[in-house]
């Protein structure tokens, strides 16, 4: 099967997953937490199961790896075909009905991440890419913006970024918070990583910084932002694909610039290369 059906099934699956969501926006069923701050909300479970219908149907033999388990089988991160997803990206919001949320389909070859769909159902938006034809929003071409060089771009630049749920992710999350938004232009949360980079994809932001994400915020957006021209890499500027959970992703000229904030913020921070690999 080539790049280009896979994206189409992708599409279609994000598409149908998303209606499941809307229809479950102001009835998330239950939720349980994972761990401090990590929500499992009932609902993405069906999310997640409209997914993996469609792909189990259309893309028989590849494997699947998803936010919401089930849990009590091995992640199949060594299949040579494997779709990541993330149901619903923005949990947090879901859950108090808060129309911020994003679901999430990447897929990934022995050539590396080769699809990406993020998909808005509450604005009907949806970020696409495959690897080597550019990146699209609502089949529409997208392009990161650049809002200026160097360091005269900081007033103009609009940043997105968000928390970790364990307590230190969370108070380093602050502190380079703060540095970068005392510098910037602006800082908003939104509350899903998947969207936020997406947005600068689509040059919304120009960058977007997370200390403490997994494969599946990341897998799809990828795509999208490499294809549009950004540039992601973990947070201390080496390969994505070795991070240990920090990724930024920027329009590129912004990459040194924010770099040297984050590195500023949080001095001790020293991400080990491989500690978790995406490849
Ligand atoms: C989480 C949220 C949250 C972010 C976490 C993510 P989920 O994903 O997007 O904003 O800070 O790191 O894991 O649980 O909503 O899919
Ligand atoms: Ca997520
Ligand atoms: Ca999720």
């Amino acid at each position: 099967m080539q790049d280009a059906e896979r994206l189409e099934v992708a599409t279609r699956a994000a598409r149908e997953a998303g209606q499941v969501a809307l229809a479950h926006l102001h009835d998330p069923l239950y939720f349980q937490l994972k761990s401090r701050r990590d929500l499992l909300v009932g609902a993405s479970l069906r999310v997640q199961d409209t997914i993996r219908d469609i792909l189990a149907r259309e893309c028989a033999g590849d494997a699947f790896l998803a936010e919401e388990g089930p849990d009590d089988e091995p992640l199949p991160v060594d299949a040579e075909h494997l779709w990541i997803v993330d149901p619903i990206d923005g949990s947090t919001n879901f859950f108090r009905g808060l129309p911020i949320f994003g679901i999430s389909v990447g897929y990934r070859d022995p050539n590396g991440f080769r699809v990406g769909v993020v998909y808005d159902p509450n604005r009907d938006e949806l970020f696409s890419a495959r690897s080597g034809n550019g990146a699209y929003l609502n089949g529409e071409r997208i392009t990161v913006h650049v809002a200026g060089e160097g360091e005269d771009a900081y007033d103009s630049s609009l940043i997105g970024t968000d928390l970790a749920g364990d307590t230190d992710g969370r108070v380093n999350g602050l502190r380079a918070a703060t540095h970068v938004g005392n510098r910037m232009l602006g800082l908003v949360m939104l509350g899903s990583p998947a969207l936020g980079m997406c947005y600068v994809a689509a040059g919304r932001l120009h960058a977007y910084f997370h200390l403490k994400l997994q494969l599946w915020d990341v897998a799809a957006a990828a795509v999208i932002l490499q294809e549009a021209g950004a540039t992601l890499t973990n947070g201390a500027g080496s390969s994505w694909l070795y991070s240990d959970g920090s990724y930024l992703a920027t329009n590129g000229r912004l990459h040194g610039g924010m770099l040297r904030l984050l590195r500023a913020a949080l001095p001790e921070a020293n991400p080990k290369p491989g500690a978790a690999s995406a490849r």
